[in-house]
């Protein structure tokens, strides 16, 4: 194990919300095999960067999302739900068929590549994106849903599951923050319409019935551009992000 895996390991064996027995599940994923895949496909399966970016950041056109930096037990998670078909991926089940080329281990180093995978993000273009006519919302006022909600409409904030700006909270909350702006429209609007329903407790559901196509076009412009750094705290908060992703 390197020096860098084992500083994080200590990082993460102190964070309070980490049982013991949190992190003895985790299971472990093997980064340098999912990097493999990232870039060569295997088998019948294409290379997640033709879709994805060649370094994982998310695709506007293709309507990828972002994986790079994503909280790892939410990758695997996804992509057991997909291979499970309790989630399905609209555009002729591409994700269903990907993930069902996977073995399971490969799915869990899939998880550990992205989760470590630290890129400078590639910000949503929302300017050429209204250009090209998709509705773009008003950033201010998502940045009030995202912090406080829409109370009179029962929609909580964001920030109470998702944590400041949506930077993700290990294992269950994913980054939303710096995600792609298509792929968050499309995700609220699966929510509400419940063709997405991997949501445990039906979570987000809940959030996503209340809102209206501005509010869910408003709430993606700001977290599109949102900035994982709090006031005063330039540290790395993403490290939370990370349950350990070496076998090595
Ligand atoms: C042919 C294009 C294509 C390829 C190749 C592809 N993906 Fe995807 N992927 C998508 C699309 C499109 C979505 C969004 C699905 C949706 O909107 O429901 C997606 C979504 C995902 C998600 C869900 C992320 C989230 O935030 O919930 C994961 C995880 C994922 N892909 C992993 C992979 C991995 C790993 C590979 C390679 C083994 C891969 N993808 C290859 C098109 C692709
Ligand atoms: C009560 C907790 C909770 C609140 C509040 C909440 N979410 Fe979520 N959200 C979740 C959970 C849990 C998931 C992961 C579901 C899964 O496992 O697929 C999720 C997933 C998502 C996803 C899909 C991410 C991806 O990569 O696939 C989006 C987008 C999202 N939330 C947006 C929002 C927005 C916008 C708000 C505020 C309006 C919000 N959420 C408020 C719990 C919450």
């Amino acid at each position: 194990m390197q020096l860098k895996n084992i500083v994080k390991l200590l990082a993460v064996a102190s964070l309070t919300a980490f049982s013991a027995s949190a992190l003895a599940d985790a299971k472990l994923g093997n980064p340098a095999n999912g990097k493999k895949i990232f870039e060569n496909g295997k088998g019948s399966v294409p290379a997640c960067s033709s879709c994805h970016g060649d370094k994982g950041q998310g695709n506007d056109m293709m309507k990828t999302p972002r994986l790079s930096g994503q909280v790892q037990a939410f990758i695997r998670k996804q992509l057991e739900d997909f291979a499970t078909d309790k989630r399905t991926d609209t555009t002729m089940f591409t994700m269903n068929t990907v993930a069902k080329g996977l073995s399971p281990q490969d799915r869990a180093d899939m998880a550990a590549f992205f989760s470590t995978n630290e890129i400078e993000p590639e910000i949503s273009n929302l300017k050429e994106l209204a250009d090209a006519g998709t509705p773009v919302g008003r950033a201010y006022v998502g940045k009030g849903i995202v912090s406080y909600g829409i109370p009179k409409k029962g929609v909580p904030a964001c920030r109470s599951c998702h944590d400041y700006n949506g930077r993700g909270a290990a294992n269950v909350y994913p980054m939303i923050g710096q995600q792609k702006y298509t792929y968050l429209v499309n995700q609220l609007n699966k929510w509400r319409d419940g063709s997405r329903a991997n949501d445990p407790l039906a979570q987000m559901r809940k959030v996503a019935q209340n809102m209206s196509d501005q509010d869910i076009q408003d709430v993606a412009a700001f977290l599109a551009k949102a900035s994982p750094y709090s006031p005063g705290n330039e540290g790395l908060p993403h490290e939370h992000h990370y349950i350990v992703g070496s076998a090595d």
